[in-house]
Parts: C-alpha cells; structure tokens; sequence
C-alpha cells in the first residue's frame, strides 16, 4: 500500500525512518509529503495514497474526495479537529489518532509557559513563584493528568475538572475534583485548557470565565485556539490588568492583543506543544504501527469515526 506522509510541520527525522522501517517491513511504500505551502498540494499529493499520516494538516473533504484509493487516516496526535469525520465516513475512510503518544511535550509545555509568565516573559522585573499556587486543569484527560502530575511536584496544590470524569476518577488522578467550571476559574491562580475544539467548546472560554479568576492569574492555552472567545478574552485582558494569557495556538487578534497588553499576553510563533524528537517518535512509530495492523489485521482500536 503506498502511505503518503503529509506533514506541513515535519517530524525529526528519527521519527521519519522510524515509520520507514515499521512500514516497509509491513510491505508498505513509505511516500515523504513535508512542508508544503498551500492546501491545494495536498489535494493533488493524496491522488493515489492508499493510507495518510498527517499531524494538524487539514483533511477537509476536498482531500477526501481527491483521495479515491484512501482507506485509513492517522493523526499522528489527540486531537482530530482538523479532519473531515463526516466526509472520511461517507466515503468509507477510517479515521484513527494516536492518544497519549505526545502528551508528555505538551504537558511539559504547559508547566513552561506558566513559569515563562510568572517570570515576565524572562525579562528581570519582578516575577512571582509557582510553589504552593493552585493550578486549574481545564479536562483530565491524557495532558491534563500529566500537567497536574508535574505541578503537584513543584509544590503547587491542583484541582481539575472533566465532565467525562467521576469526582473519584479525579481524585484517583490526584487532583482535587471540581464540577463548575467558573468555581474551577474563581478558584486558582492558573488555569490549564485542555479540552478539544468541538462545537460544545467552541468560544466556550470568555469574558465571564477568565474575570472570574483571582488577582494575578494566568490562563494557559495548549489545546485549540478555537475554544477561547477572543473578543472575550481582549475585554476581559482590558478591564483587569493583573490577568495573563498564555498560548501555543496562537489567536487570530495576537497582534491586537500584544500591542495592548504587551508582557502579559504572549503565543508561539506556531505550534510546539508537541515537537519534541520524543514526542515526533512516540506519535509517528504509533500512527505506522496503526496502519499496519490495520492493513494486516484490520485492527481498528483507535478509529475516531465509529
Ligand atoms: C495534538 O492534537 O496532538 C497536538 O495539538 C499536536 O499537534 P501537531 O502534531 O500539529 O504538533
């Protein structure tokens, strides 16, 4: 089967010749499609892949329908926002991702960003400490339990919330439960979003949420820039000046947000919660040995449009 890796952020190359190997080894033609520019290369670059490995690459349903011979989509990561479900299900397209395989960078991003903050960006003002604050994990999912893992070892105390969770789940996981997200906001100094973009969660995090939190709190954004109300998020960032947004997926009025609020808002040039060479090999070796159980098996333990 020819398996077009399509990756507009590429992997470490360990990771290449990690999915090289499992796959050719399987019997598989391993196809590179790495940094491209427009979304219309991928459109024509699919035309006769069999299986796709991609990572945020948009397989909207223009891909789908240029991609004839398609039988599997792996997302090498958690979250599948950025493929066409209802299109790849139509057309009889397993659509898999590979959970937890990252989790690890993005949680360790999570903890840096949320210091970066305390400490003014690294510039030598006067910063704050995170010991002994309480952090907010916002779904306790894969990378929330391993942020709040993290935190609790740097002295922090760590409440969470999820609503596919039992209170006792959470506890398990050693966080203090919370059930209503703006007790979860009014009751710690930061806040950890990891909840994926869905039409539920879309804009769900605004102006109410955010001025609900307590003097000097930052909220930390490592999931999807979707899920917070932007308009939201500048007027709430306006009227109290002591709060702080931090984000790996940058919002669409950055540039506004940054000449008004300077030091206290900062986002990434693009994405890297999980572009670490560990994360690059978890995610990638996972998304390989997926499409060859399938193709060998028929394995379908990770498809995500049952
Ligand atoms: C994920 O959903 O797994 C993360 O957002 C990582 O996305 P990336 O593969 O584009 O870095």
């Amino acid at each position: 089967m020819k398996v077009l890796l399509a990756t507009q952020k590429p992997f470490a190359a360990k990771a290449v010749s990690g999915i090289r190997e499992i796959l050719e080894a399987a019997g598989h033609e391993l196809v590179l499609f790495e940094k491209y520019a427009e979304q219309s290369e991928l459109v024509a670059a699919v035309a006769d892949a069999e299986a796709l490995i991609i990572r945020s690459d948009k397989v909207t349903a223009e891909v789908i329908a240029a991609a004839t011979k398609l039988k599997i989509v792996v997302r090498a990561g958690a979250g599948y926002d950025n493929v066409d479900l209802e299109a790849a299900t139509k057309a009889g397209v397993v659509v898999m991702n590979t959970p937890g395989q990252n989790s690890n960078a993005v949680a360790e991003l999570a903890i840096a960003m949320m210091i970066f903050m305390c400490r003014n960006q690294f510039t030598p003002a006067t910063g704050t400490e995170i010991e002994g604050r309480t952090i907010g994990i916002q779904a306790f999912g894969n990378v929330g339990r391993l942020v709040g893992a993290k935190a609790k070892a740097l002295g922090m105390n760590v409440k969470a919330i999820d609503p596919f969770l039992t209170a006792e789940q959470i506890a398990a996981g050693g966080a203090e439960p919370v059930t209503d997200l703006k007790e979860l906001y009014a009751g710690c100094d930061f806040v950890s979003v990891h909840i994926p973009a869905t039409p539920q969660t879309i804009g769900s995090i605004g102006y109410e949420l955010i001025t609900s939190m307590p003097k000097g709190a930052v909220l930390v954004n490592t999931a999807r820039k979707e899920v917070i109300d932007e308009a939201g998020l500048e007027k709430a960032l306006e009227e109290r000046p002591d709060l702080k947004y931090v984000t790996d997926v940058m919002p669409d009025n950055y540039a506004v947000l940054q000449e008004k609020f300077g030091l206290r808002v900062f986002a990434t040039p693009k994405k890297m919660g999980a572009q670490t060479a560990e994360a690059n090999v978890n995610a990638g070796l996972a998304a390989a040995r997926q499409i060859a159980a399938f193709f060998a098996t028929g394995e379908r333990k990770f498809q995500v449009n049952k």
